[in-house]
């Protein structure tokens, strides 16, 4: 159960999912129900929890009475709990109805869009088309990228992902329950002493205590107080997406938000939202949805106030309009912060026929042009990287055809969101083979789940007449959270440099074309592909022992180089040279 993903639908389907390894149980091994089957059965019981949603709209149930089933169901299975089902159920409800009054839902597009990894079918796909007109602007000629020397100023950067601090976290509280987040209070009976919450966090289902977090803020200003700035790509708050509200989300944002200002005073921070920061979690609705109780202007407008500190005061228009912004940071670099939430398969608002909502690719069009006319480097962040499972395909494709097309304006992009320690490149969408651009994923801070906390500090090329600001190199820090735990609470847990990647991987550099040389060679060099495996836990001794099978290293490469999911190609190709590999 370590890959879930958090999400209403999914915790509404999961309860359902239970019957799929009931089945598997039934016909014998698990090797006997392929991923096609999965998927199928997955799609099928997708289908029908939403229809008996619809069901008990139009049979006149209150949104209490099928949250209150669905609950049951939950229990019954003994997926997760009775209050977690109900409780999440319980909060998306109101929305799911609203929707559904208004005509906002296709019933027979929900699946295909929330399981699109899983190749459901839509029953109106036309109906969800959309795209963005291509720049006017015809594409400039494409330059090799040029390793600026070594006496070439530089700068330091540090990328903060996924904190997920739990105010409700307690030492010694159950780590092992029924509901997605655990190590709280209320997360029921420790049965066995190594069931018990550890001191300063845990590779369990559970989000980090405050302590660990401002300790973990203390080290990184003692090391890393030089850096010129900070990005951080969102999800401050916890997992616990049954019992959320608006009002502990704004509290958990504004104490992150003093802490790193208290501990880097000079430093400014480029920040995006994570799906968990808004309420119901994962919901984020176009800014045409007026009404009060379902739009999501009360979230921009904590952003935009306390984004302010660190940005030019013309900016919170387009924050308070659509949760992303851009400005100029360093003379010749401008970075872009985007909503990709509007691109999350698990928000309701995508399911609905959302195009281009908040025309935020638009936008992101409008400004490359810009950029690129007046010969600006742009650096792109946000909170889910597109290309990623749950990010809508429609919405991935037409971000990679802007990619394709401002491929020597973008130097690079910075994304969280998958907790692992990774990359992403983007290849030409004619000459399919060269690689364009690099997208860098960040660790979490959060160990949720079997991760140790990490975080990253870029180097990148520097202030100089003709800086490609392209990323040089960078390092993931990290620690060892067994041995923080062993040690205890009176000594402070170590911080340490895990890995650089230049001299990890033996990279030449960090541009597209060195990216695919060492996917390339990951491919084929078993111990270059551990060590990348090893590094994506953050060498925790919670995963990295159970090793990863080849379905496993697949998966992992597959995410390397897939830019939209609804194109499978390399992710095919790359399953053939592994199994033909494997034979020698
Ligand atoms: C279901 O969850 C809602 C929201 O958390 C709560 O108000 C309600 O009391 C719960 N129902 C039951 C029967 O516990
Ligand atoms: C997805 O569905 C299509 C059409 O039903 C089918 O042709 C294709 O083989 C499926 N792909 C996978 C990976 O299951
Ligand atoms: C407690 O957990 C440990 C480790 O998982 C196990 O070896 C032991 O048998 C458990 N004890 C009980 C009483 O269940
Ligand atoms: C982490 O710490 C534990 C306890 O000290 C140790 O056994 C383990 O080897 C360490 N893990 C790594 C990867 O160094």
């Amino acid at each position: 159960m370590s890959v879930i993903i958090k999400t209403h639908l999914l915790i509404l389907i999961s309860c359902l999912i239970g019957l799929l390894d009931l089945l598997t149980l039934i016909n014998g091994s698990t090797e006997s129900v392929t991923r096609y089957d999965k998927s199928t059965v997955k799609c099928a019981l997708c289908n029908q929890i939403v229809e008996e949603i619809f069901e008990g709209f139009n049979n006149g149930m209150t949104d209490k009475e099928i949250s209150f089933l669905i609950g049951q169901r939950c229990e019954t299975l003994n997926i997760f709990n009775f209050k977690l089902c109900n409780g999440t159920a319980s909060i998306i409800m109101p929305t799911i109805r609203y929707m559904h009054t208004n005509k906002l839902l296709i019933q027979g597009n929900l699946c295909g869009i929330y399981l699109q990894a899983d190749n459901c079918t839509l029953s109106d796909p036309d109906n969800l088309e959309w795209n963005i007109a291509s720049s006017s602007v015809s594409k400039p000629p494409i330059t090799p990228f040029i390793l600026p020397s070594l006496e070439s100023p530089t700068i330091k950067v540090l990328h903060l992902a996924d904190l997920h601090w739990d105010p409700d976290y307690l030492v010694g509280s159950n780590a092992v329950c029924k509901e997605l987040l655990c190590c709280r209070a209320d997360s029921g009976d420790v049965v066995n002493k190594t069931d018990a919450a550890g001191y300063w966090g845990d590779y369990r289902s559970c989000d980090l205590p405050w302590y660990t977090i401002e300790k973990a803020v203390a080290h990184m200003a003692e090391k890393h107080s030089d850096s010129a700035y900070i990005i951080w790509t969102g999800d401050l708050a916890p997992h616990n997406v049954w019992s959320t509200n608006k009002e502990e989300n704004i509290y958990v944002i504004e104490r992150l938000m003093n802490l790193i200002q208290q501990y880097f005073p000079n430093t400014p921070v480029y920040a995006t939202l994570g799906n968990h920061e808004s309420h119901p979690s994962d919901t984020f609705a176009p800014p045409e949805i007026t009404d009060e109780a379902f739009n999501t202007n009360w979230l921009y407008d904590v952003a935009a106030r306390q984004w302010a500190r660190w940005l030019p005061a013309e900016v919170s228009s387009t924050i308070r309009y659509g949760g992303y912004y851009t400005a100029v940071i360093q003379p010749g670099l401008r970075v872009i912060s985007l909503n990709t939430n509007y691109c999350y398969t698990a928000n309701w608002w995508t399911l609905s026929k959302s195009q281009d909502p908040a025309s935020s690719l638009l936008w992101l069009n409008k400004v490359l042009e810009d950029a690129e006319r007046a010969g600006e480097k742009v650096h792109i962040l946000s909170h889910i990287p597109p290309g990623n499972q749950d990010c809508w395909t429609i919405f991935s494709r037409e971000f990679s055809k802007i990619i394709n097309r401002f491929e020597s304006t973008v130097a690079a992009q910075f994304y969280g969101h998958t907790h692992k320690d990774e990359y992403k490149i983007f290849y030409d969408l004619v000459d399919r083979n060269r690689p364009t651009n690099v997208a860098f994923i960040g660790p979490s801070l959060t160990p949720f789940t079997e991760l140790n906390p990490g975080y990253r500090v870029y180097t990148i090329d520097g202030r100089r007449p003709g800086s490609t600001w392209a990323v040089l190199d960078f390092a993931t820090w990290a620690m060892n959270l067994t041995a923080a735990n062993l040690f205890g609470p009176n000594v402070d847990p170590v911080w340490f440099e895990l890995y650089q990647v230049r001299q990890e991987y033996k990279l030449d550099d960090l541009s597209p074309n060195s990216m695919d040389v060492f996917f390339q060679r990951m491919l084929v060099d078993d111990a270059l592909f551990q060590r990348y495996f090893q590094n994506y836990y953050r060498n925790s001794d919670r995963r990295v022992p159970q090793g990863c099978d080849n379905d496993c290293r697949v998966r992992l490469l597959c995410f390397t180089v897939t830019t939209d999911i609804a194109d499978q190609s390399r992710c095919v190709q790359i399953a053939k040279q592994i199994q033909k590999h494997d034979e020698f």
